[in-house]
């Protein structure tokens, strides 16, 4: 890799390793997310943009706690891609053991479960408009255990006290920067 990595660069990567249309939209929320917060906490929102959109990239061919990221970390490494960039990739799974130690890395873990709990409170819904889903309907699915039941809760409560911004205002926050992407995710807009 020669100099910094660029957004094209994680696309393609993303894409050479990942076929499946909901991981490649998840990466596209995620990184939605992370460039919002870089805006908002004055960072690198380049940079922030493309961890989220590569955090996932070794997932559909390794998909357990014993390989997932561990590929990732030696694919990136192999590739010269920048060391707090993978470390804060790699740390977005409590299974590699790599504090999360950076605004960065925060954010990732913070916005990571959370962009799958709101495509699917939006998929219930009659319009299926993520702009529309409510921060309180939000909670109460939050609550139901039976609701995307695939989504670890006590990661989406972890991630934004780790960050320090209030459950309520994370929840409106990444909603918002998903809503403004919508058609990329192939959610209707805002009636
Ligand atoms: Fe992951
Ligand atoms: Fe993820």
């Amino acid at each position: 890799m020669d100099g910094r990595p660029t957004r094209d660069d994680a696309w393609k990567l993303l894409r050479e390793f990942t076929t499946s249309p909901s991981l490649i939209k998840h990466a596209l929320a995620v990184e939605a997310a992370m460039r919002a917060y870089a805006r908002r906490f004055g960072e690198d929102e380049a940079a922030w943009g493309i961890v989220g959109l590569i955090h996932d990239f070794d997932y559909e061919r390794n998909p357990t706690p014993e390989t997932h990221l561990h590929a990732a970390q030696r694919i990136l490494t192999e590739r010269g891609w920048p060391e707090e960039w993978i470390r804060a990739v790699c740390s977005h799974a409590d299974s590699m053991g790599i504090p999360r130690d950076t605004p960065m890395a925060r954010t990732l873990f913070a916005v990571d479960e959370l962009t799958g709990f709101l495509t699917a409170c939006a998929l219930v819904r009659p319009d299926r408009a993520i702009a529309n889903v409510k921060v309180k309907s939000v909670k109460k699915k939050l609550k139901d255990k039976a609701f995307a039941r695939g989504v670890n809760r006590d990661d989406i409560r972890r991630g934004a006290e780790a960050l320090g911004v209030e459950l309520d205002e994370h929840i409106a926050f990444v909603r918002d920067a998903m809503a403004a992407i919508a058609a990329e995710l192939e959610l209707p807009p805002s009636a």
